[in-house]
């Protein structure tokens, strides 16, 4: 692809961002559908936040993704900001429309998106989501919306709780409870937490209440001890590479107003992770 002139610029900022998947999904997006576009990866420390920001109106970037740690400092920096990003107190997405930047958050509807596609339907069931961070707020919204019924267990109950009465606020109920077995046959676990990240960390549930019948799920976007042991005991999995998959779909939609071609970008995701 060329770039010429008239070469639109999107972009993610994070620290680190230089392991991010979303340069090579979004450009394989754009080429694809012949937007004249770039998706560029920038390396912005916390205390540049400020500066990255105006730059965008400055520069004109049309769009961008934000990644950690700035999900949550962004929002006072924008114009707008989305009422489901507003709950979740995180953004992922920035659309420049004008020098006008508005902030939404993707993550939670790209994981009901995962969840949609592996055919796993929430409506009913009995769901403990593990977690009660950043991540736990976008799901756990989601899935509450759209029937499940919730259980948060939290490592710091406060925490949970915290979110549980926000939840509250938006006319949805969740339950939070003490430990993980206090749920009784679960028929979903979703794992938020950062535990699976590195190898060598514990499993955010004992094994023993990992049972037959249940899905079990992760947003880490490889197969971390959990999946690998619910796959072991011949359980449904899911992890967190379609959440990111839809993620960026539904930000590139937002950028764009077009389809996306989801299976090349899903490609591209997975010739990633086999690069790792
Ligand atoms: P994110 O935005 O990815 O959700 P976060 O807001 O820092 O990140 O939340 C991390 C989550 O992982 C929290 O639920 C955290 O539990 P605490 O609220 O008790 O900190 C959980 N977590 C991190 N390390 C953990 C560990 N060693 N054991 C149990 N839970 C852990």
């Amino acid at each position: 692809m060329e770039i010429t002139g008239k070469t639109s610029v999107y972009c993610i900022i994070g620290y680190p961002v230089e392991h991010s998947f979303s340069p090579p999904m979004q450009n394989a997006a754009f080429r694809s559908t012949g937007i004249d576009a770039v998706y560029v990866p920038f390396q912005v420390k916390r205390g540049d936040l400020h500066t990255a920001i105006n730059s965008f109106r400055a520069l004109g970037i049309r769009g961008a993704n934000v990644t950690v740690p700035h999900k949550s400092d962004v929002i006072p920096l924008l114009d707008e900001v989305d009422g489901e990003a507003a709950f979740i107190g995180a953004v992922n997405t920035i659309v420049n429309k004008d020098g006008h930047l508005i902030g939404y958050n993707t993550d939670g509807r790209g994981f009901m998106e995962s969840l949609r596609e592996a055919g796993i339907v929430v409506k009913g069931k009995k769901v403990l989501i593990l977690g009660a961070g950043g991540a736990s707020r976008a799901v756990s919204f989601y899935v509450a919306r759209a029937g499940g019924r919730v259980f948060i267990h939290n490592r710091t109950k406060s925490r949970a709780i915290s979110l549980g009465e926000d939840l509250m606020k938006e006319n949805l109920s969740v339950e939070i409870v003490d430990s993980q077995g206090d749920v009784i046959d679960p028929e979903i676990v979703i794992n938020t937490t950062s535990l699976g990240l590195s190898s060598n960390d514990p499993l955010p549930i004992p094994p023993h209440l990992l049972r037959p019948g249940q899905t079990i799920c992760d947003l880490i976007y490889w197969d971390t001890p959990l999946i690998k042991e619910a796959k072991n005991k011949g359980l449904r999995t899911l992890n967190g590479l379609g959440m990111l998959l839809w993620q960026g779909v539904l930000a590139f939609k937002l950028w764009t107003g077009m389809e996306p071609p989801v299976d090349l970008m899903r490609e591209k995701l997975i010739e990633m992770t086999e690069k790792v």
